[in-house]
């Protein structure tokens, strides 16, 4: 089977292409490397793009990227994905650094984008802003959770890191604990997307830039006990909820344990269902505010 090998890019629709910009660049730190009449492309630092703008009515992940494995023909990943059922379009240079793609929806309509090769923008990171290391993952509601895993575990090779009692999943698809996170709820959409900072100090510092842009946190800081990543959330210009993490535990994928933290609940950490809800969301005890899962 061949599997995803790792995330490069999120593709949002929004209203308000320019408050998005703003939010991504100035305050994100992230760099404007292409836009054109259709398209704003927005990097980290090596990939070309890690978050795309459209106009659209209204705000939504639409689409996601993933990178296939070197030598991967993307002729055999169609097949692979045709036997699924699902219908599949090739597209030929569609993005600005990205010549053969494979697209195909996943059960909740979001549009899987599966490429072997993309040219780097090497932009490097910005000085200013946050300035993350990387898109670290998206987290989606579903309205039938069981199955939109089963989805990506069967067609794209995911991986089951931990379940949160029978309603959030956090899947993995490489050495970091979790690339997908999926939880139960009213409707499909996206429900975060999180970018790993450096450090807790980098937490502190990218904080103190929101406050000065009067961007408050809606949940955090936490210790979270799934991934054991220290994570705050705020608000973009769409009001989308934006986590910022460091320190989510690592997977050693021969032995399916968890690299050693002095934060453990078990040694060694192993992947499981979380019973004690409050423990898997948050080792500090500060619940995330209400409604915050939907
Ligand atoms: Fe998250």
């Amino acid at each position: 089977m061949i599997k995803v090998n790792r995330i490069v890019y999120a593709s949002f629709e929004t209203p308000d292409l320019e408050g998005q910009i703003d939010h991504y660049t100035r305050v994100m730190g992230l760099t404007l490397v292409d836009r054109d009449a259709d398209a704003a492309y927005l990097s980290t630092s090596g990939d070309h793009h890690t978050v795309v703008l459209r106009k659209g009515s209204a705000a939504r992940c639409d689409a996601l990227g993933f990178q296939l494995p070197p030598g991967t023909d993307l002729g055999d990943y169609d097949r692979q994905i045709r036997a699924h059922g699902l219908e599949t379009s090739r597209r030929r240079d569609a993005q600005p650094n990205i010549s053969d793609a494979l697209l195909f929806a996943d059960d909740t309509g979001t549009r899987v984008e599966a490429f072997v090769e993309a040219e780097g923008a090497g932009v490097g990171f910005q000085r200013a802003g946050i300035s993350p290391n990387k898109l670290g993952h998206v987290a989606f509601n579903s309205t039938d959770v069981q199955k939109t895993v089963k989805f990506y575990c069967d067609v794209l090779g995911f991986k089951v890191s931990d379940w949160m009692g029978d309603f959030f999943a956090f899947l993995r698809c490489g050495p970091d604990h979790h690339t997908i996170n999926l939880v139960q709820g009213e409707r499909n959409k996206m429900h975060h997307i999180a970018f790993e900072l450096r450090d807790w100090t980098h937490i502190r510092d990218a904080c103190d830039l929101l406050a000065q842009d009067r961007i408050p946190l809606v949940w955090g800081p936490v210790r979270h006990g799934i991934g054991h990543n220290l994570s705050t959330y705020h608000r973009n210009a769409d009001d989308q909820i934006i986590e910022l993490f460091c320190e989510l535990d690592r997977v050693n994928e021969d032995l399916e344990v968890y690299e050693p933290r002095r934060v453990h609940q078990e040694f060694p950490q192993k992947g499981k269902v979380w019973e004690d809800i409050a423990l898997a969301a948050n080792m500090w005890g500060t619940p995330p505010p209400e409604g915050f899962l939907d």
